[in-house]
């Protein structure tokens, strides 16, 4: 068995393109900020993986530090961004867990993107990882990330198995939920097409409370906090299977 965004590292943005509209979600992310009034120009985009959400950033001139702690999905990030050499220069890459990084400098901006705070898998992770965004970030800084809910995880993920495809492999996507932990435990089966070669990665991803997620923000530091059925300024439900959070310092 595999660790997470090791093996899949080169076929992850193969998958990712054909499931999420980065571009529309970058959009979005600009939206919040000016509904809040904020006009970032230093972004830290955490658990930044392959960098896709960063490049587009980088390609609307805003300056990114992208951090993550998988080797694999950065050394993507860096060959990619190799080429763009005007983008280059707007770009830091750290490669690091979010719950212990260092930055010398203060940011206007943090983001992340695309389930990854649910690999946090307990309150004390997140309370170290939005303590680390706190202090990183500058006087009414802003903070957004999305969650999967626990309503996505226990509903659909649930223990369902999805068979996906792209242009180099054949997967199949195993869950399984533990109702008691509100965590999905992910069985991520991947056959190369071109090859007889085949591995399996092991994801788990964490539900929580909207309000346990407030009341770790709040303990932190941070004043005003909304939280927004994705894509929308709607108020979250319980319901929804994608939300984000947004905070302000
Ligand atoms: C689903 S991917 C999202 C990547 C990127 N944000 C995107 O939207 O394409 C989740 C990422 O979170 C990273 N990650 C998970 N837990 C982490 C941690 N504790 N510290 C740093 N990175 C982490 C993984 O390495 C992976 O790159």
């Amino acid at each position: 068995m595999e660790k997470p965004f090791s093996k899949f590292a080169p076929f992850y943005d193969e998958f990712m393109l054909k499931l999420v509209n980065y571009d529309a979600w970058v959009e979005y992310l600009i939206d919040i900020w000016s509904f809040f009034n904020v006009k970032p120009k230093i972004i830290l985009d955490l658990a930044c993986g392959t960098g896709i959400p960063s490049i587009i950033l980088l390609k609307k001139g805003y300056q990114v530090i992208g951090i993550d702690k998988s080797k694999e999905m950065l050394n993507i990030f860096k060959k990619k961004i190799n080429n763009y050499p005007d983008l280059k220069k707007n770009l830091t890459i750290i490669e690091s867990d979010i719950t212990n990084f260092n930055l010398n400098i203060q940011v206007d901006a943090a983001v992340s993107f695309y389930d990854s705070i649910n690999y946090l898998l307990n309150e004390d992770e997140i309370e170290r990882c939005f303590s680390l965004i706190y202090k990183f970030l500058k006087e009414k800084g802003i903070f957004s990330f999305d969650m999967n809910t626990i309503f996505v995880l226990e509903k659909f993920w649930a223990n369902n198995k999805f068979i996906r495809e792209s242009e180099n492999l054949k997967t199949i996507w195993e869950n399984k939920f533990d109702k008691k932990l509100k965590i999905s435990t992910l069985y991520l089966k991947c056959y190369l097409k071109n090859s007889n070669e085949s591995f399996t990665e092991f994801h788990q991803e964490r539900g929580y409370e909207y309000k346990t997620i407030v009341k770790i923000l709040k303990k932190v530091g941070f004043k005003k906090i909304k939280i927004f059925q994705h894509l929308t300024f709607l108020p979250a439900r319980r319901d929804s299977l994608r939300v984000m959070f947004v905070a302000l310092k």
